[in-house]
Protein backbone atom coordinates (compact mmCIF):
# COMPACT_ATOMS: atom_id res chain seq x y z
CA UNK A 1 0.00 0.00 0.00
CA UNK A 2 1.33 3.66 -0.62
CA UNK A 3 2.22 5.75 2.18
CA UNK A 4 -0.54 8.48 2.31
CA UNK A 5 0.79 11.80 2.43
CA UNK A 6 -0.85 15.34 3.96
CA UNK A 7 -2.39 16.61 0.78
CA UNK A 8 -2.99 19.96 3.73
CA UNK A 9 0.39 20.63 4.27
CA UNK A 10 1.42 20.31 0.55
CA UNK A 11 -0.79 22.94 -0.37
CA UNK A 12 -0.66 24.88 2.61
CA UNK A 13 3.35 25.14 2.08
CA UNK A 14 2.84 25.82 -2.01
CA UNK A 15 0.79 29.03 -0.39
CA UNK A 16 2.97 29.81 1.84
CA UNK A 17 5.74 29.67 -0.76
CA UNK A 18 3.96 31.99 -3.35
CA UNK A 19 3.76 34.36 -0.89
CA UNK A 20 7.43 35.36 -0.57
CA UNK A 21 8.61 37.28 -3.39
CA UNK A 22 5.40 39.24 -4.38
CA UNK A 23 5.80 41.49 -7.56
CA UNK A 24 3.68 44.80 -6.89
CA UNK A 25 3.05 44.45 -10.57
CA UNK A 26 1.95 40.97 -10.63
CA UNK A 27 3.64 37.36 -10.12
CA UNK A 28 6.61 36.11 -7.98
CA UNK A 29 9.92 38.08 -8.92
CA UNK A 30 12.42 36.07 -6.55
CA UNK A 31 15.87 35.82 -8.67
CA UNK A 32 19.22 34.09 -6.61
CA UNK A 33 20.82 36.63 -4.67
CA UNK A 34 17.54 39.04 -3.80
CA UNK A 35 15.87 39.56 -0.60
CA UNK A 36 13.03 36.90 -1.51
CA UNK A 37 14.85 34.24 -1.94
CA UNK A 38 17.16 34.12 0.82
CA UNK A 39 14.06 34.45 2.61
CA UNK A 40 12.31 31.28 1.18
CA UNK A 41 15.75 29.43 1.39
CA UNK A 42 15.63 29.85 4.83
CA UNK A 43 11.45 29.34 4.87
CA UNK A 44 12.54 25.99 3.42
CA UNK A 45 15.50 24.88 5.34
CA UNK A 46 12.67 25.52 8.75
CA UNK A 47 10.32 23.47 7.17
CA UNK A 48 12.82 20.77 6.26
CA UNK A 49 14.43 20.82 10.10
CA UNK A 50 10.45 20.90 11.66
CA UNK A 51 9.71 17.58 8.89
CA UNK A 52 12.91 16.05 11.47
CA UNK A 53 15.22 16.22 8.24
CA UNK A 54 18.66 17.18 8.52
CA UNK A 55 19.71 20.16 6.50
CA UNK A 56 22.99 21.03 5.46
CA UNK A 57 24.80 23.28 2.19
CA UNK A 58 27.10 22.40 -0.45
CA UNK A 59 30.09 24.29 -2.17
CA UNK A 60 27.48 26.25 -4.42
CA UNK A 61 24.50 26.71 -1.74
CA UNK A 62 22.74 24.16 -3.07
CA UNK A 63 20.13 22.88 0.03
CA UNK A 64 20.29 19.17 1.14
CA UNK A 65 17.39 17.54 3.54
CA UNK A 66 18.31 14.66 4.66
CA UNK A 67 16.35 11.61 5.87
CA UNK A 68 19.24 9.26 6.33
CA UNK A 69 19.18 5.50 5.16
CA UNK A 70 21.32 2.37 5.94
CA UNK A 71 24.10 3.59 3.44
CA UNK A 72 25.54 7.02 2.99
CA UNK A 73 24.85 6.65 -0.80
CA UNK A 74 22.11 9.70 -1.77
CA UNK A 75 18.75 9.68 -4.04
CA UNK A 76 17.68 13.09 -4.32
CA UNK A 77 14.60 14.60 -5.59
CA UNK A 78 13.87 18.15 -6.09
CA UNK A 79 13.79 21.35 -7.91
CA UNK A 80 14.56 25.33 -7.62
CA UNK A 81 13.10 27.89 -5.48
CA UNK A 82 14.14 30.79 -7.73
CA UNK A 83 11.53 32.13 -10.17
CA UNK A 84 12.04 34.47 -13.22
CA UNK A 85 11.17 38.06 -12.67
CA UNK A 86 7.15 38.21 -12.19
CA UNK A 87 6.86 34.42 -12.71
CA UNK A 88 4.72 31.85 -11.55
CA UNK A 89 4.27 30.04 -8.38
CA UNK A 90 4.96 26.67 -9.25
CA UNK A 91 8.25 26.56 -11.63
CA UNK A 92 10.64 25.30 -9.57
CA UNK A 93 8.53 25.34 -6.12
CA UNK A 94 6.44 23.19 -6.78
CA UNK A 95 9.36 19.80 -7.41
CA UNK A 96 11.13 21.09 -4.48
CA UNK A 97 8.14 20.96 -2.27
CA UNK A 98 6.53 17.78 -3.76
CA UNK A 99 10.09 16.34 -2.62
CA UNK A 100 9.70 17.59 0.95
CA UNK A 101 6.22 16.04 0.67
CA UNK A 102 7.36 12.95 -0.57
CA UNK A 103 10.48 12.64 1.28
CA UNK A 104 8.85 13.45 5.30
CA UNK A 105 5.35 10.83 4.54
CA UNK A 106 7.76 8.29 3.95
CA UNK A 107 9.67 9.26 6.95
CA UNK A 108 6.76 9.28 9.19
CA UNK A 109 5.06 6.27 7.72
CA UNK A 110 8.06 4.78 9.30
CA UNK A 111 9.88 3.60 6.07
CA UNK A 112 13.53 2.70 6.65
CA UNK A 113 15.43 3.35 3.92
CA UNK A 114 18.22 2.03 2.37
CA UNK A 115 19.96 5.01 0.65
CA UNK A 116 19.88 8.11 2.27
CA UNK A 117 17.00 9.91 0.97
CA UNK A 118 17.21 13.77 0.13
CA UNK A 119 15.37 16.53 -0.64
CA UNK A 120 17.66 19.11 -3.21
CA UNK A 121 16.99 22.64 -3.76
CA UNK A 122 19.25 23.65 -6.59
CA UNK A 123 21.16 27.35 -6.50
CA UNK A 124 19.73 29.77 -9.23
CA UNK A 125 18.00 27.71 -11.75
CA UNK A 126 16.86 30.81 -13.82
CA UNK A 127 18.37 33.22 -15.54
CA UNK A 128 19.72 35.88 -12.96
CA UNK A 129 21.68 39.64 -12.72
CA UNK A 130 24.98 37.27 -13.04
CA UNK A 131 23.92 35.74 -16.74
CA UNK A 132 24.22 32.17 -14.91
CA UNK A 133 21.31 30.16 -15.22
CA UNK A 134 21.21 26.26 -13.64
CA UNK A 135 24.62 27.67 -11.44
CA UNK A 136 23.99 25.15 -8.64
CA UNK A 137 23.78 22.16 -10.61
CA UNK A 138 26.31 23.58 -13.03
CA UNK A 139 28.80 24.20 -9.86
CA UNK A 140 27.62 20.54 -8.28
CA UNK A 141 28.44 18.15 -11.37
CA UNK A 142 31.44 20.64 -12.56
CA UNK A 143 29.99 21.60 -15.54
CA UNK A 144 31.40 25.01 -13.95
CA UNK A 145 34.21 25.36 -11.24
CA UNK A 146 34.12 28.03 -8.74
CA UNK A 147 37.00 29.21 -10.00
CA UNK A 148 35.03 29.93 -13.81
CA UNK A 149 32.77 32.41 -11.70
CA UNK A 150 35.39 33.83 -9.49
CA UNK A 151 35.42 37.01 -11.08
CA UNK A 152 31.71 37.29 -12.36
CA UNK A 153 29.73 40.16 -11.22
CA UNK A 154 26.02 42.23 -11.57
CA UNK A 155 26.21 45.24 -13.25
CA UNK A 156 26.63 47.02 -10.10
CA UNK A 157 29.44 45.01 -9.28
CA UNK A 158 28.29 42.57 -7.19
CA UNK A 159 29.88 39.42 -7.13
CA UNK A 160 28.55 35.72 -7.78
CA UNK A 161 30.96 34.45 -4.88
CA UNK A 162 29.68 37.09 -2.42
CA UNK A 163 26.10 35.96 -3.47
CA UNK A 164 26.92 32.87 -2.96
CA UNK A 165 28.72 32.96 0.09
CA UNK A 166 25.81 35.09 1.98
CA UNK A 167 23.61 32.65 0.94
CA UNK A 168 25.27 29.87 2.57
CA UNK A 169 27.54 28.36 -0.01
CA UNK A 170 30.65 26.73 1.59
CA UNK A 171 32.67 27.66 -1.14
CA UNK A 172 34.68 24.28 -0.87
CA UNK A 173 34.72 22.31 -4.14
CA UNK A 174 35.36 19.10 -2.02
CA UNK A 175 31.70 19.85 -0.81
CA UNK A 176 30.34 19.19 -4.57
CA UNK A 177 30.66 16.14 -6.89
CA UNK A 178 31.94 13.56 -7.19
CA UNK A 179 32.62 14.22 -3.00
CA UNK A 180 28.98 13.69 -2.35
CA UNK A 181 27.88 10.33 -3.16
CA UNK A 182 24.74 11.43 -5.24
CA UNK A 183 23.86 8.11 -6.64
CA UNK A 184 20.34 9.24 -8.57
CA UNK A 185 18.39 12.25 -8.89
CA UNK A 186 14.72 12.93 -9.71
CA UNK A 187 13.02 16.11 -10.56
CA UNK A 188 9.58 16.88 -10.57
CA UNK A 189 8.37 19.47 -12.14
CA UNK A 190 5.14 21.73 -13.74
CA UNK A 191 5.40 20.65 -17.23
CA UNK A 192 5.18 24.53 -18.43
CA UNK A 193 3.60 23.82 -21.68
CA UNK A 194 -0.11 22.73 -22.67
CA UNK A 195 0.53 19.00 -24.34
CA UNK A 196 -0.64 17.30 -21.07
CA UNK A 197 -3.55 19.73 -20.91
CA UNK A 198 -4.42 19.46 -24.96
CA UNK A 199 -4.19 15.44 -24.19
CA UNK A 200 -6.32 15.06 -20.75
CA UNK A 201 -3.85 13.11 -19.15
CA UNK A 202 -2.16 14.72 -15.29
CA UNK A 203 1.57 13.16 -15.59
CA UNK A 204 4.02 12.39 -17.76
CA UNK A 205 7.82 11.26 -18.10
CA UNK A 206 10.47 13.23 -19.32
CA UNK A 207 12.34 11.44 -21.85
CA UNK A 208 14.78 14.17 -22.87
CA UNK A 209 15.27 17.85 -21.48
CA UNK A 210 16.14 20.41 -25.04
CA UNK A 211 19.17 21.61 -26.00
CA UNK A 212 19.99 25.49 -25.59
CA UNK A 213 22.16 27.27 -27.41
CA UNK A 214 21.80 31.32 -26.80
CA UNK A 215 24.16 33.97 -28.55
CA UNK A 216 24.51 37.62 -27.71
CA UNK A 217 25.19 39.75 -30.46
CA UNK A 218 25.98 43.31 -30.98
CA UNK A 219 25.29 45.47 -34.23
CA UNK A 220 27.36 48.32 -34.37
CA UNK A 221 25.95 51.40 -36.63
CA UNK A 222 26.11 55.19 -36.17
CA UNK A 223 24.43 57.39 -33.78
CA UNK A 224 23.36 60.94 -35.63
CA UNK A 225 21.03 63.66 -36.23
CA UNK A 226 17.34 61.94 -36.34
CA UNK A 227 16.12 64.71 -39.00
CA UNK A 228 19.15 66.43 -40.51
CA UNK A 229 21.03 62.44 -41.58
CA UNK A 230 19.85 61.87 -45.02
CA UNK A 231 18.05 58.24 -45.39
CA UNK A 232 20.68 56.63 -47.51
CA UNK A 233 23.53 57.36 -45.17
CA UNK A 234 22.12 56.07 -42.20
CA UNK A 235 24.12 53.50 -40.56
CA UNK A 236 20.94 52.70 -38.29
CA UNK A 237 21.51 49.45 -35.70
CA UNK A 238 17.73 49.16 -35.36
CA UNK A 239 17.11 48.94 -38.69
CA UNK A 240 19.27 46.48 -39.22
CA UNK A 241 17.73 44.50 -36.21
CA UNK A 242 14.32 44.88 -37.92
CA UNK A 243 15.57 42.72 -40.74
CA UNK A 244 17.77 40.42 -38.60
CA UNK A 245 15.17 39.56 -36.34
CA UNK A 246 12.67 39.20 -39.59
CA UNK A 247 15.22 36.31 -40.89
CA UNK A 248 15.30 34.70 -37.23
CA UNK A 249 11.82 34.19 -37.74
CA UNK A 250 11.81 32.66 -41.40
CA UNK A 251 14.61 29.94 -40.31
CA UNK A 252 11.97 29.01 -37.36
CA UNK A 253 9.47 29.05 -39.47
CA UNK A 254 11.10 27.08 -42.04
CA UNK A 255 11.69 24.02 -39.06
CA UNK A 256 9.11 24.25 -36.87
CA UNK A 257 8.42 20.44 -35.88
CA UNK A 258 12.25 20.64 -34.83
CA UNK A 259 13.20 23.46 -33.02
CA UNK A 260 11.98 26.90 -31.58
CA UNK A 261 13.79 30.31 -30.92
CA UNK A 262 12.88 33.41 -28.90
CA UNK A 263 14.73 36.99 -28.95
CA UNK A 264 13.80 37.78 -25.37
CA UNK A 265 16.82 40.67 -24.20
CA UNK A 266 16.73 43.43 -26.76
CA UNK A 267 18.88 46.19 -25.74
CA UNK A 268 19.00 49.95 -27.61
CA UNK A 269 21.77 52.66 -27.60
CA UNK A 270 21.23 55.90 -26.89
CA UNK A 271 17.58 54.64 -26.94
CA UNK A 272 16.41 57.82 -27.43
CA UNK A 273 13.37 59.84 -29.50
CA UNK A 274 16.15 62.07 -31.82
CA UNK A 275 18.94 59.89 -32.46
CA UNK A 276 19.88 57.38 -34.84
CA UNK A 277 20.26 53.83 -32.64
CA UNK A 278 24.14 53.03 -32.86
CA UNK A 279 23.59 49.96 -31.36
CA UNK A 280 21.70 46.98 -30.83
CA UNK A 281 23.13 44.42 -28.09
CA UNK A 282 20.01 41.06 -28.47
CA UNK A 283 20.23 37.42 -27.15
CA UNK A 284 18.89 35.12 -29.56
CA UNK A 285 18.22 31.68 -28.09
CA UNK A 286 17.87 28.03 -30.29
CA UNK A 287 16.13 25.19 -28.56
CA UNK A 288 15.89 21.90 -30.01
CA UNK A 289 16.23 18.05 -28.51
CA UNK A 290 17.81 17.33 -31.57
CA UNK A 291 21.80 18.60 -31.18
CA UNK A 292 22.37 17.94 -34.82
CA UNK A 293 19.82 20.23 -35.79
CA UNK A 294 20.54 22.96 -33.05
CA UNK A 295 24.29 23.07 -34.66
CA UNK A 296 23.45 23.54 -38.15
CA UNK A 297 20.05 26.33 -37.78
CA UNK A 298 22.35 28.42 -35.12
CA UNK A 299 25.04 28.15 -37.35
CA UNK A 300 23.04 29.13 -40.53
CA UNK A 301 21.79 31.97 -38.68
CA UNK A 302 25.01 33.43 -37.89
CA UNK A 303 25.81 33.67 -41.67
CA UNK A 304 23.11 35.53 -42.40
CA UNK A 305 23.49 38.23 -39.47
CA UNK A 306 26.74 38.52 -41.03
CA UNK A 307 25.44 39.10 -44.80
CA UNK A 308 23.07 41.28 -43.19
CA UNK A 309 25.23 43.37 -41.64
CA UNK A 310 27.60 43.58 -44.16
CA UNK A 311 24.94 44.63 -46.88
CA UNK A 312 23.99 47.57 -44.48
CA UNK A 313 27.26 48.30 -43.55
CA UNK A 314 26.94 47.21 -39.91
CA UNK A 315 29.65 45.57 -37.47
CA UNK A 316 28.45 42.38 -35.61
CA UNK A 317 29.90 40.57 -33.17
CA UNK A 318 28.85 37.37 -31.45
CA UNK A 319 29.48 35.64 -28.28
CA UNK A 320 28.50 32.24 -27.47
CA UNK A 321 26.87 32.52 -24.06
CA UNK A 322 25.41 29.04 -23.88
CA UNK A 323 25.95 25.89 -25.71
CA UNK A 324 24.26 23.15 -23.68
CA UNK A 325 23.36 19.77 -25.29
CA UNK A 326 20.11 18.14 -25.45
CA UNK A 327 20.18 15.79 -22.27
CA UNK A 328 18.95 12.37 -22.56
CA UNK A 329 16.37 11.03 -19.53
CA UNK A 330 18.29 7.59 -17.42
CA UNK A 331 15.98 4.96 -19.19
CA UNK A 332 15.77 2.49 -15.97
CA UNK A 333 14.59 6.01 -14.13
CA UNK A 334 12.18 6.29 -16.77
CA UNK A 335 10.82 3.00 -16.84
CA UNK A 336 10.18 2.83 -13.11
CA UNK A 337 8.83 6.52 -13.30
CA UNK A 338 6.26 4.82 -15.92
CA UNK A 339 5.09 1.93 -13.68
CA UNK A 340 4.18 3.97 -10.82
CA UNK A 341 1.93 6.51 -13.15
CA UNK A 342 0.48 2.94 -14.40
CA UNK A 343 -0.25 1.99 -11.19
CA UNK A 344 -2.53 4.94 -10.47
CA UNK A 345 -4.29 3.18 -13.27
CA UNK A 346 -2.92 6.63 -15.75
CA UNK A 347 -1.87 6.04 -19.35
CA UNK A 348 2.36 6.43 -18.79
CA UNK A 349 2.92 9.36 -21.25
CA UNK A 350 6.64 10.18 -22.30
CA UNK A 351 7.26 13.66 -23.19
CA UNK A 352 10.62 16.08 -24.50
CA UNK A 353 11.14 18.67 -22.24
CA UNK A 354 11.38 21.83 -24.44
CA UNK A 355 12.06 23.65 -20.74
CA UNK A 356 15.67 23.50 -19.70
CA UNK A 357 16.05 22.26 -15.85
CA UNK A 358 18.88 21.38 -13.36
CA UNK A 359 18.02 17.78 -14.41
CA UNK A 360 20.05 18.25 -17.37
CA UNK A 361 23.23 18.41 -15.81
CA UNK A 362 22.72 16.23 -12.67
CA UNK A 363 22.10 13.63 -15.69
CA UNK A 364 25.40 13.91 -16.88
CA UNK A 365 26.71 12.68 -13.66
CA UNK A 366 23.91 10.44 -12.39
CA UNK A 367 20.86 8.60 -13.52
CA UNK A 368 18.54 10.94 -13.49
CA UNK A 369 14.42 11.50 -13.85
CA UNK A 370 11.83 14.30 -14.29
CA UNK A 371 8.11 13.71 -13.74
CA UNK A 372 5.58 16.68 -15.58
CA UNK A 373 2.85 17.51 -13.98
CA UNK A 374 -0.01 18.89 -15.94
CA UNK A 375 -0.54 22.98 -16.30
CA UNK A 376 -2.47 25.52 -17.49
CA UNK A 377 -0.13 26.00 -20.51
CA UNK A 378 1.20 29.38 -19.04
CA UNK A 379 4.73 29.51 -17.55
CA UNK A 380 7.32 32.22 -16.74
CA UNK A 381 4.51 34.77 -15.97
CA UNK A 382 1.94 35.25 -13.48
CA UNK A 383 -1.19 33.21 -14.90
CA UNK A 384 1.20 29.76 -14.30
CA UNK A 385 -1.37 27.28 -12.65
CA UNK A 386 -1.62 23.73 -11.54
CA UNK A 387 -4.24 21.96 -10.64
CA UNK A 388 -4.76 20.48 -6.75
CA UNK A 389 -5.21 17.17 -7.71
CA UNK A 390 -2.66 16.91 -10.29
CA UNK A 391 -0.13 17.44 -7.84
CA UNK A 392 -1.33 15.33 -5.43
CA UNK A 393 -1.24 12.55 -8.00
CA UNK A 394 2.16 13.67 -8.93
CA UNK A 395 3.36 13.32 -5.44
CA UNK A 396 1.50 10.13 -4.75
CA UNK A 397 3.75 8.46 -7.98
CA UNK A 398 6.70 10.13 -6.77
CA UNK A 399 6.40 9.01 -2.85
CA UNK A 400 5.78 5.65 -4.28
CA UNK A 401 8.54 6.40 -7.08
CA UNK A 402 11.07 6.80 -4.42
CA UNK A 403 10.13 3.99 -2.01
CA UNK A 404 11.03 1.67 -5.27
CA UNK A 405 13.93 3.22 -6.27
CA UNK A 406 15.76 2.84 -2.94
CA UNK A 407 14.55 -0.56 -2.82
CA UNK A 408 16.02 -1.51 -5.90
CA UNK A 409 19.98 -1.92 -6.35
CA UNK A 410 20.91 1.45 -9.09
CA UNK A 411 21.88 -0.18 -12.45
CA UNK A 412 19.48 -3.45 -12.07
CA UNK A 413 16.17 -4.10 -12.89
CA UNK A 414 13.40 -2.42 -10.63
CA UNK A 415 11.61 -4.93 -8.17
CA UNK A 416 8.12 -4.37 -9.12
C1 LIG B 1 14.11 27.42 -17.62
O1 LIG B 1 13.30 27.92 -16.92
C2 LIG B 1 14.13 27.60 -19.05
O2 LIG B 1 14.55 28.67 -19.49
O3 LIG B 1 13.64 26.71 -19.76
MN1 LIG C 1 11.74 28.43 -15.35
MN1 LIG D 1 11.97 25.36 -13.44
Amino acid sequence: MNPVLSEKRLLARLESARMIGGDPAGGITRPFGSVAEREIRQWFLAEAEAAGLRTRLDGAGNLWALFPGAEENILAAGSHLDTVSQGGAYDGALGALMALEAVETLKDTGYHPQHTLAVLVLTGEEPNAFRLSTLGSRLLTGMLSLDDIRDITDDSGYSVWQALAEAGATLNSHDLLPHIPLKGFVEPHIEQGPRLKEMGQPLAVVTRITGIVRHRIVIQGEANHAGTTPWLQRRDAVQGFAQIVAAFKALIDGHLDQLTGTVGYVRVYPNAVNIIPSTVEFIVEWRSPDQTVLTAVSEEYWDMVQQLGNQRGLGITRQVILNQAPSPMDATTQRLLQQMIASEGLEPIALESWAGHDAAHLARKVPTGMLFIRSNGKSHCSDEDCDAQDIVLGSRVLTAFLRQWDQMVLGRRPSC
